[in-house]
């Protein structure tokens, strides 16, 4: 699908982001475990939650949506599933990959665990060797390296565990593997990711305790997961499409209702704050273990900025579109340690170098990031998503603040992760 985008006179309204992807994933599956009924509200739509949702009721959970939409999932204790007839298919979505790898690695039966083209290319050694270290029986491509991976499920011991990268997928896979470990799993990361698994873990009673240092240590429950009902915060790293393009739109005021603002998410509020946006967030208030807050982003002039080190995994999704505010700012902006980007649903580096310098973007591509001049105005062109959800927004983004007319190629991929993106891009321009 092609999408057509013209930069409009003005940009304004409120809008209520998607629920969060990481949340939604994570309360569906620990409630799948949990003993007893669940209500998830905002549970977010797009095909990411759609597959892990898919996924569980192939291992036998119950689960609906009610009149009002909200989420009711059934619970079957930890030992509550059942052997899937089928492979597992995670489409397009890491997250469900390997969070169920955690999770199924400690079942008594038989899983197999594949994903689109995307998603088989993809890292899965940093979740099959620590898995394996707990004593997981788990054969795929490359050596397990990629999917498809069939997981022997059985019996898991609790490990001391320092992860390579900071990444919240492998945290959140090896934190339910612990549940079924015997002795407690400890878990260092280099820089902290986020920490939706923890919080919600806590809150359904597990005993998650914090290190100096910013380490974690589990302890296998000794009874029942108790079911978490709540309310999913909106996707911060939805919400951050909107911000880029109000705080760069010379006659913009966007307000983002309901917005998840956990600190470990927030990294987009603080880089763009620091590059002279007007952000500011209003009605702090706690949805549950999370906090959230409406988000008001005004037009302002921005200057180039060094986003690097532990800022990365607080804003790694929101990147390519924080690359177009670069773009758009006084002088240079530095991106680097962010070579994580190159190994999500597209080569993040390189398809956002490619794909904004068709829209006139100065932009080099490094190893580990890119360096961007800021160069007063894009120029609308023809450009594409490459199949990835974050990229077709970004561009999205940057037709809405170039001059011209922006095409861009391959426009569905926002399903996957915001399903009412066309239509939320149409509301804020029309006025
Ligand atoms: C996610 C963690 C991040 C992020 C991804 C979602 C999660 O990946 O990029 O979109 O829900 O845990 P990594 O944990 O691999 O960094």
């Amino acid at each position: 699908m092609r999408k057509t985008i013209h930069s409009p006179r003005r940009l304004r309204g409120s809008i209520e982001a998607p629920g969060d992807k990481s949340i939604s994933h994570r309360a569906a599956i620990l409630n799948a475990i949990a003993q007893g009924e669940a209500a998830v509200e905002n549970f977010q739509g797009g095909a990411d939650c759609l597959a892990t949702l898919r996924c569980l009721r192939a291992l036998g959970v119950k689960w609906d949506w009610d009149s009002q939409g909200t989420l009711r999932i059934q619970g079957g204790g930890r030992f509550g599933l059942r052997e899937s007839a089928d492979v597992l298919n995670a489409a397009n979505s890491g997250t469900t990959m390997r969070l169920l790898a955690g999770l199924l690695a400690g079942q008594p039966f038989f899983s197999v665990l594949t994903g689109d083209a995307s998603l088989r290319s993809r890292p899965m050694e940093r979740v099959v060797e620590p898995l394996r270290a707990m004593g997981a029986r788990i054969q795929g491509r490359a050596g397990g390296a990629r999917p498809p991976l069939a997981i022997e499920g059985g019996s898991l011991r609790g490990i001391r565990y320092r992860l390579p990268v900071a990444s919240a997928q492998v945290k959140s896979a090896l934190s339910l593997a612990a549940l079924y470990g015997e002795g407690e799993t400890a878990l260092e990361e280099p820089a902290a990711s986020r920490d939706h698994t923890e919080r919600m873990l806590r809150a359904m009673e597990v005993e998650v305790l914090s290190e100096d240092g910013g380490g974690l240590r589990i302890l296998p429950p000794q009874r029942e997961l108790t079911p978490l009902s709540l309310r999913v915060p909106g996707d911060i790293s939805a919400a951050a499409f909107w911000m880029v393009a109000a705080a760069v739109h010379p006659d913009a005021e966007i307000r983002l209702v309901g917005v998840g603002v956990n600190p470990s998410r927030s990294g987009i509020i603080d880089a763009l704050v620091g590059m002279g946006a007007s952000i500011i967030l209003e009605e702090e208030r706690m949805w549950g273990c999370e906090p959230v807050a409406d988000i008001v982003v005004r037009s302002s002039s921005l200057r180039g900025t060094v986003v690097e080190g532990s800022l990365i995994p607080r804003l790694i999704d929101e990147i390519p579109v924080l690359a177009v505010a670069a773009c758009l700012a006084d002088g240079e902006t530095v991106m680097r340690e962010a070579g994580e980007l190159r190994l999500k649903e597209s080569d993040r580096i390189r398809t956002t170098v490619l794909e904004l310098r068709r829209l006139g973007a100065s932009i080099q591509e490094q190893p580990d990031g890119m360096v961007i001049q800021g160069v007063g105005c894009l120029k609308g062109g023809a450009c594409g998503s490459h199949g990835d959800h974050r990229l077709a927004m970004t561009l999205a983004v940057a037709g809405l603040l170039a001059q011209g007319e922006t095409v861009v190629r391959g426009a569905e991929a926002s399903s996957v992760s915001y399903p009412g993106f066309w239509s939320h891009l149409e509301e804020l321009s029309s006025y």
